[in-house]
């Protein structure tokens, strides 16, 4: 075992309530870390920290935990910046854009679409990402969804099954027969790889009742639920992820005041994708509505070709600052403990000891600076424990 000592932390958040200023945040002021290769040991004031092995003195700057972003769509080959740019004129998005990233998905040698989605990693990990979710969905077909599992399994741990992402046009007039694909042979070649299923249950895409379907399967065959909801539309999806008691409803552009109340007495996590909204030109949802309610946010970069080909959670902060009446402390946690509660982690998106050792020093002396100078590069290293 090897230990580091990071010291003179100007800021440091650990999200650990029982730490610091016993917030949710659990902040301390000229604090220091101790940490193995794999694990947080010790936290606490500068002036009593431990020796250590190695010591990284990061004069001043801001420390926060590793971001947890809880959904991306990172494995898919081409690029739809035509289609953004007619959204821009004024053209509502539809999700039939899909249809040309799968085609291109299609087409991609697996070392092409390896490397692509190795790229976008290597950015989000620089942007300051530890633990990252990655769907498939861009393919369609049993071979295509297992292609792009294992590709997200080489990326993650955190890898979801979307066969139902939207029905393929070769299954144009035979969309119940596509269901029974998503639901039976798709799954049960993609189970393996995944720990989790997702539907986009939303207007143009899947109904509640197709949804439902492959979410039953696929709970039968192990996996734990996650939902794309009311993004476009209220198709009741937001019902149907409690029924299933998914871990995340994720969107939630369109949600009734009923279906609210009903997120903030449960214990599936609320996750906001701003991105979205902004490449989509659409209306931001609050946040501070589901906080009032109870429910807990989380945020994400949902990165993709067609709504949101974001890989900066930073700024992923700052939209939902601006936008969505976050304060720049409650945006910092949802990027962080309320992906890994969105992912259902205990392990990640905090700093308390025996956490992993995921933290990220900023250049910055407040974390606050990540959603008040939105643009710049203020992650100075992302330290990702050995997993
Ligand atoms: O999360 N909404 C469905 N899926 C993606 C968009 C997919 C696409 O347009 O390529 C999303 O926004
Ligand atoms: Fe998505």
């Amino acid at each position: 075992m090897v230990t580091t000592l990071v010291r003179h932390i100007g800021e440091l958040t650990t999200n650990d309530p029982a730490l610091g200023d016993a917030t949710a945040l659990g902040r301390l002021r000229d604090a220091a870390l101790v940490v193995d290769e794999s694990r947080v040991l010790w936290v606490g004031p500068d002036q009593r920290a431990p020796a250590a092995d190695h010591v990284r003195d990061v004069a001043g700057a801001a420390v926060i935990p590793g971001f947890v972003d809880s959904h991306t769509h990172l494995v898919f080959a081409g690029e739809r910046s035509a289609e953004f740019e007619a959204r821009m004129a004024g053209r509502p998005y539809d999700g039939g854009g899909i249809a040309a990233t799968v085609a291109a998905t299609r087409a991609a040698s697996l070392e092409d679409l390896r490397a692509a989605s190795a790229q976008r990693l290597d950015q989000l990990r620089a942007g300051g990402v530890t633990t990252v979710e990655v769907k498939s969905g861009y393919e369609l077909s049993v071979e295509g969804e297992v292609r792009l599992l294992g590709l997200a399994r080489e990326l993650t741990e955190e890898a979801t099954y979307l066969g139902a992402h939207v029905v393929p046009r070769e299954y144009e007039h035979r969309r119940d027969d596509y269901v029974a694909l998503a639901a039976g042979a798709m799954l049960d070649a993609c189970a393996p790889l995944a720990r989790w299923a997702d539907v986009f249950c939303d207007r143009g895409a899947f109904d509640r009742d197709e949804a439902r379907t492959v979410l039953d399967a696929a709970r039968r065959a192990g996996l734990a639920v996650r939902l794309h909801a009311n993004q476009l539309a209220d198709l009741g999806a937001v019902g149907l992820a409690l029924e299933f008691d998914a871990a995340s409803v994720d969107h939630c552009t369109h949600v009734s005041d009923h279906d609210v109340a009903a997120l903030g007495d449960s214990s599936t996590v609320v996750t906001l994708l701003p991105g979205a909204e902004f490449c989509t030109r659409s209306p931001y949802p609050s946040a501070r509505r589901f906080l009032r309610a109870g429910a807990t946010v989380a945020l994400a970069t949902d990165c993709n070709p067609g709504t949101s080909y974001v890989t900066s959670m930073a700024l992923i902060i700052a939209l939902a600052v601006r936008e969505m009446e976050l304060s720049p402390d409650e945006a910092l946690w949802a990027a962080t403990r309320g992906g890994a509660r969105a992912l259902r982690r205990e392990d990640v998106g905090h700093l308390g000891v025996g956490a992993r050792a995921d933290y990220v020093v900023l250049d910055a002396p407040r974390a606050a600076h990540l959603a008040y100078r939105p643009g710049a590069h203020l992650v100075l290293e992302t330290n990702r424990a050995a997993r």
